[in-house]
């Protein structure tokens, strides 16, 4: 929630209280450079001990509620029947309107048995646009993933207040293109990960919907921020202005027929699952989860967080809950726009988005801008982004970089874990790191895995720029900040 005070600002405001709370440490610039290079530039190789702000991802870190945290203690860890699968069932009835429930441990998991029932090689599969493991699972199988994105997705400054919506004239064209039969299903994404966090409006689902039912082509729908896209189509989308977010979910489930989720993302916990109303798309689905997953009530996931999933889910529909990291984006991206840094409009779900290509424009994409600003960003301020470029993207087959379309840093908020405070501080070091972008230099791979790179890839500075920039921000901050 937002609350204006008496002199016009608007903030967010925090509806819950803090009552556990886990220390952070902020290690001064000489030292966070020493963290970075042992980190091969990045973050994710990083130890939180040397983290103070931690904005890699909202993935699995949101505060959990006190009723969240009862649940798991009421966890049935039964192999097989356990009355914690029924209680998540229940939820998902009621919450998302399904019959069918899948319980797998995480959100990629889900990717790879829907990837296993249904994909073939030689097929195509048209989303909105690409998520990292969702294109490895696809790829893996052989399938290409078509990403039929309308025409301001890529645009980073926008008013545009659905840059996730599917182009319905490239969708036709691709079916028209490839057949129905190549096409297994259809994916949308809610609030597309790697775009900054963009809805799709209940208009375009609709549409989609219309046009692939009649051809009998499934359609999925990731739903790990669906309480995120459901908060902005209740602002944004006309009609929606009093709907409950509770509706609009019922709403965007119904035109599905199998949504599948990380439930790490709006049901605040770590787990995921694939539901469906469609008794012949469940059971094809069915028989791969006790092989790749765990037993059918569990999908290798902990009956507590199962238990405490039941109740997140509940709660993701509270407006307060399902705005509280929107609304704090928001605030953010506006205090970083007043002090000029250049990030993506609308503000999204999920994290505030810097984007690289406007921030340090002397980098070309071959030398990695969004992880260089990435590796800047945490050596002089101890916050932790996520690289959201061409690092992200691997090599085509004959071993090229595959320039992304973007290069962003994410700047993650995991829900109600940050104070306004906590903003203020990102806000000021990202300024004064835009005033001495000159001194960011470009990366270059020392070490790199074969799929994925992101994730555990070691790269070092050219002309030992981090050094110099840590020297610089030590000569404006003092020894200890
Ligand atoms: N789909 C979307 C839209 C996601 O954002 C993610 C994960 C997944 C699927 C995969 O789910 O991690 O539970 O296996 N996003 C995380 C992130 C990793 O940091 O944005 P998972």
């Amino acid at each position: 929630m937002s609350i204006r005070l008496s002199d016009g600002t608007e903030i967010p405001i925090e509806m819950h209280k803090i009552r556990i709370v886990q220390k952070v440490r902020l290690a001064p610039a000489r030292e966070r450079l020493q963290a970075m290079e042992e980190a091969g530039y990045n973050t994710f190789l990083l130890r939180t001990r040397d983290i103070f702000m931690d904005m890699l991802t909202d993935s699995g870190t949101n505060a959990m509620s006190d009723n969240q945290q009862a649940s798991m203690l009421l966890a049935d860890d039964a192999y097989a029947g356990s009355d914690s699968f029924y209680k998540l069932a229940d939820a998902v009835k009621e919450i998302l309107g399904y019959e069918y429930l899948l319980p797998a441990h995480q959100g990629r998991a889900c990717e790879h048995l829907l990837a296993k029932a249904f994909i073939k090689p030689g097929t195509y599969i048209p989303m909105n646009y690409h998520f990292t493991t969702t294109k490895a699972h696809f790829n893996l199988l052989g399938a290409t993933v078509l990403e039929l994105f309308g025409p301001e997705a890529l645009i980073t400054e926008s008013s545009n207040p659905f840059k996730g919506n599917m182009d319905l004239g490239r969708l036709k064209a691709a079916i028209d293109e490839h057949g129905v039969d190549k096409i297994p299903f259809v994916r949308m994404e809610a609030t597309t990960n790697l775009i900054g966090g963009q809805p799709f409006s209940l208009a375009n689902l609709r549409e989609v919907k219309a046009l692939v039912a009649p051809l009998k082509i499934p359609l999925v729908l990731d739903a790990s921020l669906i309480s995120e896209n459901a908060y902005f189509i209740r602002q944004r989308e006309p009609g929606y202005e009093n709907a409950t977010i509770r509706a609009i979910i019922l709403e965007m489930m119904q035109l599905a027929d199998i949504c599948y989720l990380s439930g790490r993302k709006s049901c605040m916990v770590r787990g995921g699952l694939i539901a469906t109303n469609r008794k012949d798309l469940y059971e094809a689905i069915r028989p791969w989860l006790p092989v790749y997953e765990g037993f059918y009530t569990y999908g290798g996931m902990s009956s507590k967080e199962i238990e405490a999933m039941a109740v997140g889910m509940r709660e993701m529909t509270d407006l307060e809950v399902a705005g509280s990291s929107a609304d704090a984006i928001k605030y953010f991206a506006e205090r970083l726009i007043s002090k000029g840094v250049p990030v993506v409009t609308p503000p999204g779900g999920l994290a505030c988005h810097l984007d690289a290509m406007r921030f340090v424009p002397h980098l070309p994409q071959t030398e990695y801008p969004a992880g260089a600003l990435g590796a800047a960003v945490y050596i002089t301020s101890g916050i932790r982004g996520m690289e959201r470029g061409t690092v992200s993207m691997d090599r085509d087959e004959a071993g090229n970089d595959v320039p992304s379309d973007m290069e962003l840093l994410r700047l993650a908020v995991p829900r109600r874990v940050f104070t306004m405070s906590h903003f203020l501080y990102a806000t000021d070091r990202i300024k004064w790191l835009l005033e001495h972008r000159d001194l960011i230099g470009g990366l270059e791979f020392y070490e790199e895995p074969p799929i994925l790179r992101f994730f555990g890839g070691r790269m070092k500075p050219k002309n030992n720029w981090g050094a110099k920039l840590a020297a610089a921000f030590e000569k404006d901050f003092g020894p200890d900040c």
